[in-house]
């Protein structure tokens, strides 16, 4: 009998949010981050994973389209949750209609603005600098059939300053994710 909620994370690159949430939950009595899927072989996300000692899954675009290969791992594996930090890949349908509200996604801006296809890590960025913007933030949101659209659970804001980099905006947005997700994540899982 299990007694925990599980999660899996799906990320595609550095994976430091996903770091975070295994570290959050490392001793929890009632979450437990169970698999990191991901697409990309030599992203830094394994070796973390790796080192938390949390299982790893590989899979590619075309494998992710159906649910041959994926739903067996995810069912074995008991997973109730799904969060999404930094995964390049769409959400195939198949994976939503399994997990109703039940898959989030980190975003690194205010959506509904700057979202949506190719607005990812530092091209979000360098739009709400071309903007002139003089606020950004993260929204944490669920996943439905189109990129970026699903329902807003959590905003959180940080200033565009005057100098403001690409790199400066990128580290202050990654401090908002690291404080926020964990807490989120235990939140919606909570109720
Ligand atoms: C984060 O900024 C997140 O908002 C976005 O992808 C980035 C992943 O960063 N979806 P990391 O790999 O967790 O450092």
């Amino acid at each position: 009998m299990k007694n925990k909620k599980h999660i899996a994370i799906f990320a595609s690159g550095n994976g430091s949010n996903a770091q975070q949430l295994m570290q959050y939950f490392q001793h929890h009595s009632a979450v437990e981050i169970k698999l990191v899927v991901c697409n990309k072989p030599d992203a830094l996300v394994l070796q973390k994973a790796a080192t938390m000692n949390v299982a790893t899954f590989l899979i590619n675009k075309e494998e992710l389209k159906t649910a041959e290969k994926m739903l067996p791992i995810l069912q074995q594996h008991q997973i109730d949750f799904i969060v999404l930090a930094g995964f390049l890949l769409q959400i195939p349908n198949w994976l939503i209609q399994n997990f109703p509200n039940k898959i989030i996604n980190i975003h690194p801006a205010l959506l509904p603005k700057y979202g949506g296809k190719g607005m990812f890590g530092r091209f979000v960025h360098e739009a709400v600098i071309e903007a002139n913007e003089n606020e950004s933030g993260i929204s944490i949101h669920f996943v439905n059939e189109n990129y970026d659209e699903g329902k807003i659970i959590f905003q959180a804001k940080c200033s565009v300053d005057e100098n403001e980099t690409i790199e400066t905006l990128s580290k202050k947005i990654h401090a908002l994710e690291h404080e926020y997700l964990p807490k989120i994540v235990e939140q919606l899982l909570n109720e």
